[in-house]
């Protein structure tokens, strides 16, 4: 087990992000979130969580949800998340998050809600459900970050504008009652890792375009044929070259490629020189099933372990609760609650 935590440690600085288990993860969880994560276990102390609160402001089915969560649990760990090195938790289990939330969403403007592009989004989608969590889902969003004062918060350029309506919520409750809140820096991480849609490169990889969307647990045959079907460019060149901006779609099968081989781009144009598409795109597939075997053969096994899936997401809990119960403490004092 790590090291417990203390008020002695020297502190090192801190780190924390989660996932909605609203669907299964893929490709894009994986290269421009996840694989990073597992890199900072050692310049920072980490919290990842499965984020199932959030996940029921959309109807769900209670036993895929269950499923979905334990199994996120399983890939993150299957993806490199060493849970010795890392705090792994269920967002659920650690009863901070919904508590603080609740102080939040009396610190944050119904102006300042209505102006949330993604809840814009997701209202217009899911016209029948807009509920009020729907609404509120970035107080408990800022709840889950303040909680553990992290330095860094790395998330997709999606979660910007939650990012930033974190840090005023932040400052504004910290004008009222003094320092309480560590004002949290996201991290959002460069274009090169933002992986596009193998259909619609104009569009992040996701879930909601599965045609486009190679997930972790994939069979390889269903990969390739994806990868074979990926749209690439209607130039006439035919040419396997990195230029984002005439040739989005080759530029992004370019880029998964060096992320799951670790070669440049100039490398990839010297391997594929005088090749069509046609041959460039089933090397990629092929590239990303090897990438892919062990991690999804990892998360089998271990979905299989459920023991050992319980004994992480127990300990997680009880060490992220540790460190949350501490701010919700100095929150609950501040406001003006009786101390328990
Ligand atoms: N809202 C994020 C998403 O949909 C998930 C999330 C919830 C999150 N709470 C968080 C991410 C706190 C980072 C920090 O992707």
């Amino acid at each position: 087990m790590s090291e417990v935590i203390t008020d002695t440690a020297a502190p090192k600085k801190r780190m924390l992000s989660g996932i909605q288990p609203s669907g299964d993860l893929h490709l894009g969880n994986y290269l421009g979130a996840i694989r990073n994560w597992g890199a900072r276990s050692d310049t920072y102390e980490c919290f990842y969580f499965m984020a199932d609160l959030h996940t029921i402001t959309v109807r769900q089915n209670p036993a895929d949800l269950r499923r979905r969560t334990l199994e996120q649990l399983a890939q993150y760990i299957a993806c490199g998340l060493d849970p010795e090195k890392n705090t792994l938790f269920i967002q659920s289990h650690v009863h901070q998050h919904a508590e603080l939330g609740w102080v939040l969403n009396c610190y944050t403007m119904f102006g300042e809600l209505s102006r949330m592009t993604q809840f814009k989004d997701k209202s217009a989608k899911h016209a029948e459900n807009v509920n009020g969590g729907l609404f509120t889902y970035p107080s408990l969003m800022a709840a889950d970050i303040l909680l553990y004062q992290p330095d860094l918060v790395p998330v997709g350029h999606d979660q910007k504008q939650h990012c930033e309506l974190t840090r005023d919520v932040a400052k504004r409750f910290n004008g009222i009652y003094g320092d309480v809140f560590k004002i949290p820096e996201p991290y959002i991480p460069e274009t090169g890792a933002r992986i596009m849609s193998l259909n619609a490169p104009d569009t992040k990889m996701s879930k909601s375009i599965p045609e486009g969307c190679v997930f972790l647990m994939e069979k390889p045959e269903d990969i390739q044929r994806k990868f074979k079907r990926a749209i690439t460019d209607s130039d006439t060149e035919n040419c396997v070259r990195f230029d984002p901006e005439n040739k989005p779609g080759v530029a992004n099968l370019m880029s998964i490629y060096s992320a799951v081989t670790g070669k440049t781009y100039a490398q990839i144009e010297e391997e594929f020189a005088g090749c069509g598409y046609g041959k460039f795109k089933p090397v990629v597939g092929d590239a990303v099933i090897e990438h892919l075997r062990p991690i999804r053969e990892e998360a089998s096994r271990l979905m299989k372990d459920k023991a050992y899936l319980e004994s992480v997401y127990r300990s997680g809990a009880e060490k992220a609760s540790f460190v949350a119960e501490k701010t919700l403490r100095k929150v609950y004092k501040k406001v003006g609650f009786v101390a328990r």
